[in-house]
């Protein structure tokens, strides 16, 4: 590593801890001798479908140990069991005592980091026992879905020192980082808007697709539709315009406006496949089909925010980015730029401009992040978080990034109870969003 780059990283690394207020205090120095040598300790709570897969990405990195798993399936844990002990060598013990076995897990003294990929409403619970016990977090998105735990994840993890990453791999997305290139490069101008969006028919997760072995029954997904308008799944969406327009690293979302249209897909595919007088077919859901949530920053910036996740669609997460020199559109895959592009007022293939600033992240570890879900951002997502706990730094996604985004949830909710009214976004960050930084990337 050259001095430069070795400055430069201290520097980060101090900025994201002083900036934020999070005193990384004793969490400096090695622990274990040379970097490369450092097995980091992981325990996983939550092995169904998400976390079975992310198990087998992590245990792709050298010096991972998984020590310890829990899930209140005794057939997952049991499956994950086996599946780490068959890579790794040695059985985790499993923790299956009930709704909070995690705590014990949480609890144990021979584990840097929990991470969790249980239903969205244990999410903020298991980090908070994690950091409680001195471990980092790593959660599955969202990281909270009410406004009250996004203030618990914030205060535990200043209160004990830890930090907690939302795992979001969309941010890790090349094009994603390819667009934080540009944007780092001012090749925008200075950014207007942005447009993305969660549009994905995941009416089949939450339950009604008999294919799946649930005879119309729902999962705990569809049981989040029966209560909850508003946006319930924004961060893959919001994350990657948050870094873009530097949330919490020199702007902050101010307030937002949020609509929900009326609610008719659950109840449509459940009659369609079961018949209309399924129990399912007939309750009243209260999530709108599509709600649309419009923010404003503080320095001026909107954001278009879409959670259009039960009619017939193919998936689209459009990031539309546009600033005073052109824009980019990511449902087209195109670019425009006034001052670049050959044809005035005419869309341009994105190839050349992909291949010329490709993020040095992607350029580095892309061909293997590649062969990882995700389009290899759930390879990029743990190799950040892993040179995190390994280095004992800050986490590039921080705490203060996961309520930021998680909180559009409860905050779309309330919106949209009381006619689309603005409600402010808390400022996590005490103040400290006025800091400009860059979005911190390890290893490039
Ligand atoms: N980032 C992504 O791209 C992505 C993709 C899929 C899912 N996810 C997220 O992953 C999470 C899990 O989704 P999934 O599809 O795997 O759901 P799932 O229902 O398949 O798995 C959840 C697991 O948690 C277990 N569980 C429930 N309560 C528990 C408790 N109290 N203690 C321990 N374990 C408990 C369940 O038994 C199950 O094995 C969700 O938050 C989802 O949003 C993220």
């Amino acid at each position: 590593m050259t001095g430069k780059n070795l400055s430069r990283r201290r520097f980060l690394a101090n900025a994201a801890a002083a900036s934020v207020g999070l005193s990384l205090t004793g969490l400096s120095g090695s622990l274990y001798g040379r970097p490369e040598e450092k097995p980091v300790r992981l325990g996983f709570v939550g092995v169904g479908n998400r976390g079975t897969g992310l198990l087998r990405h992590i245990m792709a990195f050298k010096g991972v140990e998984i020590p310890a798993l829990c899930d209140i399936n005794e057939a997952h844990l049991a499956r994950a069991q086996k599946i780490v002990e068959e890579t790794l060598g040695k059985r985790p013990e499993g923790y299956c005592s009930g709704p909070e076995g995690y705590r014990k897990l949480c609890e144990r003294d021979d584990l840097d980091a929990v991470a969790t990929a249980t239903p969205w409403e244990l999410h903020t619970p298991v980090m908070l026992a994690a950091m409680e016990n001195g471990k980092y977090g790593a959660t599955e998105v969202p990281a909270a879905i009410t406004l009250e735990q996004c203030w618990q994840l914030v205060e535990t993890s200043e209160k004990t020192g830890m930090p907690c990453m939302m795992l979001e791999n969309v941010c890790y997305y090349r094009q994603v980082m390819t667009i934080l290139n540009m944007i780092q490069q001012g090749i925008f101008g200075e950014l207007l808007h942005c447009e993305a969006g969660y549009q994905h028919d995941v009416r089949y997760l939450r339950g009604v697709e008999g294919k799946i072995g649930h005879g119309g029954e729902l999962l705990w997904r569809g049981r989040h539709a029966i209560t909850r308008n508003g946006n319930l799944y924004p961060t893959h969406p919001i994350g990657p315009v948050a870094w873009w327009l530097g949330i919490n690293r020199g702007d902050r979302f101010s307030y937002l406006v949020s609509m929900s249209t009326k609610s008719r897909g659950m109840n449509h595919l459940i009659a369609k496949m079961f018949g209309e007088d399924h129990p399912n077919a007939r309750i009243k859901y209260a999530l709108g089909d599509i709600n649309t949530t419009l923010i404003r920053t503080e320095n001026g910036v909107t954001v278009t925010l879409y959670h259009d996740t039960q009619s017939p669609r193919p998936y689209d997460l459009i990031f539309r980015v546009q600033g005073t020199e052109g824009i980019f559109s990511g449902t087209l895959d195109k670019f425009y730029f006034e001052d670049r592009s050959p044809e005035p007022h005419t869309w341009e293939d994105s190839g050349h401009y992909h291949q010329q600033y490709e993020h040095p992240l992607w350029k580095k570890l892309g061909k293997t992040a590649q062969n990882y879900g995700h389009s290899g951002g759930d390879y990029l997502e743990w190799h950040q978080f892993l040179h995190a706990v390994r280095n004992k730094l800050q986490t590039p996604i921080d705490v203060y990034d996961s309520a930021t985004w998680s909180v559009i949830s409860p905050l779309s909710e309330m919106s949209v109870a009381e006619k689309s009214k603005a409600v402010d976004f808390p400022d996590f960050t005490r103040g400290k969003w006025r800091v400009t930084r860059p979005v911190e990337i390890f290893g490039v």
